[in-house]
């Protein structure tokens, strides 16, 4: 029985700024998420608008995740994505990415489509510009550690709330995506060279900026406090905030103490290795 499997996604900067055009960066991770001949279960919507656009009468389409759909790591995307290929395997990312993207934001509404660039290319990308400019970032293997807060954020609402926000205060919001677009350029050439230091530096000034905006939580900023005191390089929100997932950066030094910090402040630590390949036919 063919199966086929894309990863689930951690955004490493640019989030909310995103959805305006501006740029992101994104990594896959190990978790996937499989697509296989069956009978769907759950929230079928993302499988059947990917069969209603490239599928046959009777086609029917299951999925298994191996993550849970409460930590953001973006199953609506990875799902669409593994569906699609599926059911055209030689469609290629580009082919695969526009089709899921329109697919995701029919089902969704809202949203850069970041997530589905990560769930068709893999790895570690510079996402610009909704898509038009997609980019792999050739980084040493990432020590991120990641902490998930308990609770799952509503992407939907907080991409409105900040809507709202801009409308009302469109110079503030702009400035602040503006600073958010130089932090990811920078975050850019400073991963490319491994630098981590200078990566950590960069998420804490970029989630200083999300704070502004109102989209950091009580626990994200209860979790980032405690990793920072740990001596993580830096830590910061991951998605649209109000729950999901923080993720920081430590050396190898500082991993345990970092995590055991997590632990102790009430997150939950989930192993993870980022710059996982894109989808792809597993058997
Ligand atoms: C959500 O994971 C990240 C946002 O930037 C939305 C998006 O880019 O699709 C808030």
């Amino acid at each position: 029985m063919m199966r086929v499997s894309a990863p689930g996604k951690l955004m490493l900067f640019g989030e909310h700024a995103a959805v305006y055009g501006k740029p992101c960066i994104v990594t896959a991770i190990d978790a996937r998420l499989f697509v296989h001949e069956g009978d769907p279960t759950g929230d079928t919507r993302f499988l059947d608008a990917a069969v209603a656009a490239w599928g046959t009468a009777g086609t029917r389409l299951a999925a298994e995740s191996a993550f849970s759909g409460a930590y953001g790591f973006g199953s609506s995307s990875a799902v669409t994505v593994a569906a699609l290929k599926y059911l055209r395997p030689k469609a290629g990312k580009r082919e695969l990415f526009d089709e899921a993207k329109r697919i995701v934001l029919a089902v969704q509404g809202k949203g850069s489509g970041f997530d589905v660039a990560a769930a068709a290319y893999g790895g570690t990308l510079y996402f610009d510009g909704g898509g038009t400019t997609i980019e792999p970032i050739d980084t040493p293997p990432l020590p991120l550690i990641v902490g998930y807060t308990g609770s799952k954020a509503d992407t939907v609402a907080l991409i409105s709330d900040v809507e709202k926000k801009r409308a009302a205060q469109p110079e503030r919001v702009g400035r602040i995506f503006d600073a958010i677009e130089k932090i990811t350029d920078e975050a850019r050439e400073a991963l490319a060279g491994g630098d981590w230091q200078r990566v950590g530096t960069l998420m804490n000034f970029n989630q200083e900026y999300l704070r502004n905006l109102g989209v950091s939580s009580d626990m994200l900023e209860r979790l980032i406090h405690a990793v920072l005191e740990a001596g993580a390089f830096g830590a910061k929100l991951s998605g649209a905030g109000g729950g999901d997932c923080m993720v920081a950066l430590a050396d190898k030094e500082h991993r345990t103490v970092v995590e055991d910090a997590i632990a102790s402040a009430g997150g939950q630590v989930i192993h993870i290795i980022a710059g996982a390949p894109g989808v792809r036919v597993e058997s």
